[in-house]
């Protein structure tokens, strides 16, 4: 099965998988080269999230994992046309906040593509009528994260001035509407303590995906060990092991692999 993400976001998501499915073998890709999705433009986002679900199906990959909100928002409709295998996306918690929030106001931290995409707007448009939320685009966020930086002072002065507008207008809840955005968790706990209740949907896409498995037919059979998911990375990777390493508990090689595409094709040439 592949997981993807623009970089490392997505083993947030892989965590949750592999609780959840831990006989399923799982090959992750970071197109960390390209990231920030959140900053590019959508052909960008839609030509490398079918380059990479193209590459994923020609090594086998039965399901695909969209394990980015950037990603889902902007192709998936269209690589779900072009893929012959089942798509899980991502999409920001905005029906469960709704459900918890007390107060009726929700803070929702994205990408600026992810809030400004009809899917997200449409998303919205179902439950605003009761609730308000507050979206603010998380930039500089991605970054820190594929920095492996969860926690220094300037990552925490730019999250407190996302998040105390929120606390002022009275937000009991928040939205982790990027899968980058959980390994914050702590950082945002430092700021807001408990007067926010943090809504991240992983368990949530590992349990649809599960329904996929069994709906087609595909669910591996029960293995003596579980199997090591195997990683790649557009970039050097180092970010990637490290962050596998802390968060999953699995101290293995990133494989550096190039997946072209239309786009970045032309980007190469100009940089050369
Ligand atoms: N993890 C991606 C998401 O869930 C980050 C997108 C980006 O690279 O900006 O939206």
């Amino acid at each position: 099965m592949g997981v993807f993400d623009s970089g490392l976001g997505g083993l947030s998501v892989l965590r949750a998988v592999r609780t959840a499915l831990p006989h399923e073998p799982l090959v992750y890709v970071a197109d960390s080269r390209y990231a920030p999705y959140g900053e590019r433009d959508d052909d960008f986002i839609v030509d490398r999230t079918m380059a990479i679900g193209q590459w994923l199906v020609a090594r086998g990959a039965k399901a695909l994992v969209v394990a980015c909100n950037t990603a889902t928002a902007q192709s998936i409709a269209f690589v779900r046309e072009r893929l012959s295998i089942p798509l899980i996306g991502v999409e920001p918690g905005v029906k469960p906040a709704a459900a918890l929030s007390k107060t009726r106001v929700v803070g929702v931290l994205a990408t600026a593509v992810t809030l400004r995409s009809l899917r997200f707007q449409a998303l919205l448009d179902r439950y605003a009528a009761d609730c308000r939320f507050i979206c603010q685009p998380g930039h500089g966020l991605v970054q820190a994260v594929e920095r492996c930086d969860t926690r220094s002072p300037e990552l925490m002065a730019l999250l407190s001035g996302y998040l105390q507008p929120m606390l002022d207008a009275g937000a009991d809840t928040l939205v982790l509407g990027c899968t980058h955005y959980p390994f914050l968790d702590e950082a945002i706990r430092s700021i807001a303590g408990d007067r926010l209740q943090i809504v991240d949907t992983s368990v949530a896409i590992a349990r649809q995906l599960e329904r996929q498995l069994d709906l087609h037919g595909l669910r591996a059979a029960p293995s003596a060990s579980a199997p090591l998911p195997l990683f790649y990375s557009t970039a050097d990777g180092e970010s990637q092991r490290q962050l596998a390493a802390t968060l999953l508990g699995i101290d293995t090689r990133v494989q550096h692999v190039v997946i072209p595409s239309r786009r970045t094709q032309s980007l190469e040439s100009d940089a050369a």
